[in-house]
């Protein structure tokens, strides 16, 4: 169903839409106009199209209990024993990015799902500190735990997510913090912003890669890059990137910086 969505969504961006507005906008002028084609589709393939509307206008409640109730169970072997294609890059990315570094001291990553990256990096043995991975959906955090149980890997999983509230956690404790394909889905994004950037040590590592076109929440690049350099982030280095096995094929940005 998610891939559908986000064909649909595509389908909508190549007709031009380029932010909430103009997309949400597009949506009913296309309903409006093609109304008699929307009628005509079969029950399912308007289904289809409602459910777009349906992610906009979910609340953030009713969002998550739709990634725990839809999402994950349509996707139960997903990210369970490997890191996806795009998390390999991701991976590589990182431990470029941390070359240089001895030990990573801490380690924060929100909107986790089931920490496969985390894992991946505390198997790698650079990590020197607290691996917490943080995400709402408790199905996805169990799935994680197993995981790391299996690959003898010391994991923290804890539930929570990115509100208008600081998250529980000390400021300065961490040496990375990530967000990957995390914060589009929110509305406090630029708390997330405001909040790795707080949780990060001097000198630590910001990774941030989000969907350019989220079905829910877009994250406009220079509103999000001059907030990072208000937080006191240096070394901002933003890419786009059309990573061909990105499960909806849609770009993301991928933004990186250091603490001062
Ligand atoms: C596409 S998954 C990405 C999971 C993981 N980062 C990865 O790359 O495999 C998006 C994750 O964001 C989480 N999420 C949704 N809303 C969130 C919020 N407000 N704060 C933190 N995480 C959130 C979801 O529960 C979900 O696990």
């Amino acid at each position: 169903m998610y891939e559908i969505v986000t064909e649909w969504c595509n389908f909508l961006i190549d007709l031009g839409a380029t932010n909430v507005e103009n997309f949400t906008q597009l949506m009913f002028k296309l309903q409006a106009r093609y109304k008699h084609i929307f009628d005509s589709l079969s029950k399912a393939e308007q289904e289809k199209i409602m459910l777009a509307y349906k992610i906009k206008e979910m609340t953030e409640d009713e969002f998550l209990r739709y990634n725990e109730e839809v999402y994950v169970p349509l996707h139960p072997d997903w990210f369970r024993d490997m890191l996806v294609p795009d998390q390999e890059f991701i991976a590589k990315e990182l431990l470029s990015l941390l070359c240089t570094r001895e030990k990573v001291h801490g380690v924060i990553d929100i909107g986790s799902g089931p920490g496969t990256l985390d894992i991946f990096l505390a198997s790698k043995g650079i990590i020197d500190g607290p691996i917490v991975c943080l995400d709402p959906l408790a199905t996805s955090l169990q799935q994680g735990r197993d995981l790391a149980k299996r690959m003898a890997v010391d994991v923290e999983f804890q539930e929570g997510r990115i509100t208008a509230d600081a998250l529980p956690f000390e400021s300065e404790s961490f040496e990375l913090a990530i967000a990957i394909d995390s914060l589009h889905w929110t509305t406090h994004w630029k708390n997330g912003i405001k909040e790795m950037a707080r949780l990060l040590k001097k000198d630590g590592v910001f990774y941030l890669f989000y969907s350019e076109h989220s079905p829910r929440i877009m994250i406009p690049i220079n509103e999000a890059q001059n907030l990072i350099y208000s937080c006191g982030l240096r070394k901002i280095q933003t890419s786009r990137l059309r990573l061909q096995d990105t499960p909806s094929g849609s770009p993301r940005i991928l933004i990186t910086a250091i603490k001062n």
